[in-house]
């Protein structure tokens, strides 16, 4: 891969995303919001492949996945209005659809096509199926520690400026209740990250943000988010139960040991 292959794919995306937006004025900041996501994605993940001595064209195989991981979003945005995967909506199938019928990757060979897909199928799962490719995979775990940093930052800003409702669909449309369901807390204090689908209110969400840390693969993921103090930030924000205090606790521990 070449840095011109690489700059015709952000032409690209520019152009995708440009050509989309809504006369709603929520659906427009979350549009803008996940353009700029895109981006940050693509420089972060540049940032920690550095860290890992990856050659020049393997760095622009991850930067394009990264710029391309959420394009699906764009069409579940604005045709079903939510950032809830559902079996019509998932942002995924989305996406690789956009990808191909736009021929986005043309210009690339079969086996960095098959990375960059495989890093979009992959960024959101839970747990990673033992079968992927040892090649890939490296692809698979930068795309999710880059991801998941940009939305560490995003939410803890928006956590910590805005009331809950501000922003529904960044809120997954969760209830502001005081609830923590007792699975997210056993998956956190075991050190394992949160499962999406044990999430019911907007603390568990938070907290099963904040548990990604137990996912992160490199050391500059944890030095990054430690530096940028994103854990503290959305605790700053919860409820300060014994059951939250027991999981910041634990999860602020796991990131000073790994950095
Ligand atoms: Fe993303």
């Amino acid at each position: 891969m070449n840095q011109e292959i690489y700059e015709n794919i952000k032409l690209w995306f520019g152009s995708y995303t440009e050509s989309i937006s809504s006369e709603s004025e929520e659906i427009q900041l979350n549009l803008d919001l996940k353009k700029n996501h895109s981006f940050n994605t693509a420089e972060i993940i540049e940032d920690l492949a550095k860290t890992i001595d990856l050659s020049e064209s393997d760095i622009l195989i991850a930067k394009t996945a990264a710029l391309l991981h959420d394009i699906g979003r764009f069409e579940q945005l604005i045709n079903f209005e939510t950032f809830s995967d559902t079996e019509q909506a998932n942002h995924i199938n989305l996406g690789i659809n956009t990808i191909e019928s736009n021929s986005v990757l043309d210009g690339i060979n079969e086996e960095s096509k098959e990375i960059i897909l495989e890093c979009i199928r992959q960024h959101q799962i839970t747990e990673l199926p033992k079968s992927i490719d040892e090649n890939k995979l490296v692809f698979v775990q930068l795309l999710r520690d880059a991801d998941r940093i940009d939305i560490l930052n995003i939410v803890s800003k928006y956590y910590s400026d805005c009331k809950p409702g501000d922003n529904k669909r960044l809120e997954m449309e969760l209830a502001d209740k005081p609830d923590i369901s007792k699975k997210v807390f056993k998956r956190i204090i075991d050190e394992k990250s949160a499962d999406y689908k044990d999430v019911l209110t907007l603390n568990d969400l938070k907290l099963q943000q904040m548990s990604w840390i137990y996912d992160f693969k490199l050391k500059q993921s944890f030095r990054i988010v430690s530096k940028k103090t994103y854990l503290k930030r959305i605790f700053d924000t919860l409820p300060k139960t014994d059951s939250v205090i027991d999981m910041y606790r634990q999860m602020k521990i796991y990131l000073e040991n790994n950095l």
